[in-house]
Parts: structure tokens; sequence; C-alpha cells
């Protein structure tokens, strides 16, 4: 019990660690080209300007959403999923062990079909007991005998599990574009405990991603963070790495209260951070041997409310209690972020001005507004006309 106490006031210590991503290296704080820090594209590398000119595989590549950890998607359970107010019904199949996603309206009279059972492979609606397959086809009408039209058939949406996330693409399904979904290279090399956890936010989606990015504000919202020196001592600017995926570093001191400091002693950090269009962020922190990164997805229910879907990877303390330890601490990160960025006022959210340090965020807010969500940026309220007659 001592040792589980001591290992907790330890661990609370170190939030650092967890948030946002930093790499310490002692006597030798220099950035190197290694297996976690890319050397920039060259610039045919970039996508085109216009978004018109985006082709079939860059929008699909834009498309992916994550809508749910993988253990909550179970077998022949429907599983509503929402993403730009628009709703997805989800299930796995259990014979085949298939992740199927369709429209979540029947197109008979327009009920979820979230609310019904899988029955034969098939979502049966709740409300007249129509039967959709896999595929969004109508298979059965109780009592009626039907001639197959694509009238009576729902979209089909491309859904796959990776990495203990679920991702739905909301482009029209389409088995001849490949599925290029980032994956962390803490999920396939090196020894990595993972942690997941979600939480809901009364806020646009791009702001939690942008907040993921922003390394000024770890000394002012976290308890872990550097309150006397809040500025990196040395920060290597964005750097592209795919069409929408960009990275930048950080050199940062660490603060006196935090776990890298009373712990292990060392006085800088290293703090790697990217973004992954549309909605994903990374924030890698690395001391010594040891690697602490955090994986967000903001995904975005409306514009005004989102689901922050967190993936934490430690190589240290890798037992039950660095697991319980490291969700207790990310969930008050998380917290303390919540308080703030749900009280972010989005008339104003673009700004008067930009400080050194916002370059990241900068680019992601300009490829954001390009290519993702260009067109209804700030929420417009939408008037209700009564109309007479
Ligand atoms: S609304 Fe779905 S079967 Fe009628
Ligand atoms: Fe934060």
């Amino acid at each position: 019990m001592k040792l589980f106490l001591i290992l907790a006031s330890l661990y609370q210590t170190s939030a650092l660690l967890f948030h946002a991503l930093q790499t310490i290296r002692r006597n030798a704080p220099e950035l190197d080209c290694n297996y976690y820090s890319c050397a920039p594209r060259p610039s045919c590398m970039s996508p085109p300007l216009n978004q018109s000119l985006l082709s079939e595989q860059d929008k699909y590549d834009l498309g992916w959403y994550v809508v749910a950890n993988k253990k909550d998607i179970r077998y022949n359970k429907p599983f509503q999923a929402t993403i730009w107010n628009k709703n997805y019904v989800i299930w796995k199949n259990a014979t085949s062990g298939e992740i199927h996603g369709l429209d979540d309206v029947c197109p008979h009279k327009g009920a979820s079909l979230a609310g019904g059972k899988i029955v034969k492979g098939c979502v049966t609606c709740p409300y007249h007991g129509y039967e959709y397959n896999g595929e969004g086809t109508l298979s059965k009408i109780p009592g009626i005998n039907f001639t197959l039209s694509a009238v009576h058939n729902v979209a089909k949406y491309h859904v796959v599990e990776k990495n203990g996330w679920v991702y739905l693409n909301t482009n029209p399904y389409n088995a001849s574009l490949d599925v290029n979904i980032f994956e962390e290279p803490e999920a396939v090399g090196g020894d990595f405990s993972p942690v997941f956890l979600e939480m809901d936010f009364n806020c646009y989606s791009r702001i939690l991603s942008e907040n993921s990015l922003d390394v000024m504000h770890i000394a002012f919202v976290h308890t872990f963070g550097n309150a006397e020196k809040p500025a990196p001592l040395q920060e290597y600017p964005p750097t592209q790495i795919s069409p929408y995926h960009f990275k930048t570093s950080y050199l940062y001191e660490s603060g006196k209260e935090s776990m890298v400091k009373k712990v292990f002693d060392i006085k800088t950090l290293k703090i790697e951070n990217e973004f992954v269009l549309p909605h994903t962020t990374v924030a890698r922190v690395i001391f010594d041997k040891y690697i602490s990164t955090v994986i967000t997805f903001a995904l975005p229910i409306s514009e005004t409310r989102s689901k922050l879907f967190v993936k934490t990877y430690r190589n240290f303390w890798n037992n039950e209690l660095g697991d319980i330890m490291t969700e207790k601490m990310m969930r008050t990160t998380m917290l303390q972020d919540k308080a703030v960025v749900e009280n972010i006022d989005m008339r104003y959210m673009e700004g008067k001005f930009n400080m050194k340090y916002d370059k990241l965020q900068n680019t992601y807010k300009t490829f954001y507004k390009r290519f993702v969500h260009r067109f209804c940026d700030v929420p417009t309220k939408v008037e209700n006309k009564t109309i007479d007659n």
C-alpha cells in the first residue's frame, strides 16, 4: 500500500509526460532524426490549394473519423455514431467479424435503425421491421413481396478498426480506394502500454485539436507545467510529413514539480507535436529511453459538441497500476482543458493576433479551413421562420 501511495504521488507530478508531448534526453537535448522524427517531405507533397482539385483518394483520406473505441462496437449490437449532425448505424457481424456502417435512417419512414436489432446479419428497423443487410440493401419486408430497387436501399460507409479505434469514412463507400489511416509508431513497435479514454465537450472540434497543439497553455492550464518558464527553450518549426500531416518539436524546461525533474532530475524535455487532418493530434515526450505519447481525435458531433478520443502510450510502468494512474492523470488533464475550452466564445476564437509558438495551430487551422470545414467554421444561428398556410 505504501509503495502504491509513493508511486501514485510520483505519478501525479508527472502529467507533463502525458499531456502534451515531450522528449527528454539527458545531456543530449539536440533533436536528431530518428524513428520518431521524420524529415520534411518535398514541397511536391503539398496538397493542391484548391479543394476542388483534390483527387478522389485525397477526399477519401480526409473522410476518416474515429467514432468509437474498439470495445464499444459489440457483436450484433447496433451502435449509433454522429458526425457533423448526421447519424450512422454501425454493427459488427458475429459470424464474419466484419463491421458495417449505414445511414441511420430507414428509407421507408425515417426511423433510426440504431434502435433496432441485428437478425441474421441484417439490421431490422424498429418501426415496421424492414431488414437491411450490411451492404445497405433491403432484404426483407415482413408480410410483403417486393421488387429490388435502389430507392429501397440505405447508403453504405466504410468502417474499419485500427489500433483500438473504430473509424468511419463519411464519403460514399468506395472499395477501389486505399485505406490510408494514420498509424502511430507506438502501435507497431516498442514495448508500449496503451490506455484509452473519451470525454464529451461542449465546443467546436477544431478548438479541441488546436488546444492539443498549443504548447504555451500547458504552464497555465495544467498543474504539471513550468509556470516559471512557460516558453520552450528552442523551437523547430512545422515540417510536412505527408500532404495532411505536419510536425513540430520543442525543447522545454521541465517544471520543478514535474516527475521528470523530481524523479529523473532531467532539466530539458523534447516535445514532439503533430497533426493529421481531419482531427488527429500527437503529443510525444521522450526522456532517456522513455517515451510517453498522447494521441487525440476530436470527433465533431455538431458545430458546438464534440467527443474527444484519447489514446496514451508509455514504455514504462507497464502494469495495471501504471494503467490506473495514467487514466486518472489523463482524465484530470482533460477536465482542466475542458474548463477553459468550453468557455471560448466562438465569435472570437480566431483571435486578433498570434505569437511565436502558435505556428502549428495556425497551420492546422489553415489546412482545416481549406480541406475539412471551411464553409461553416463559425456556426451561424439558423433562423426559424414560420410560414403561414
Ligand atoms: S420506418 Fe423503417 S420499416 Fe418503416
Ligand atoms: Fe491541455
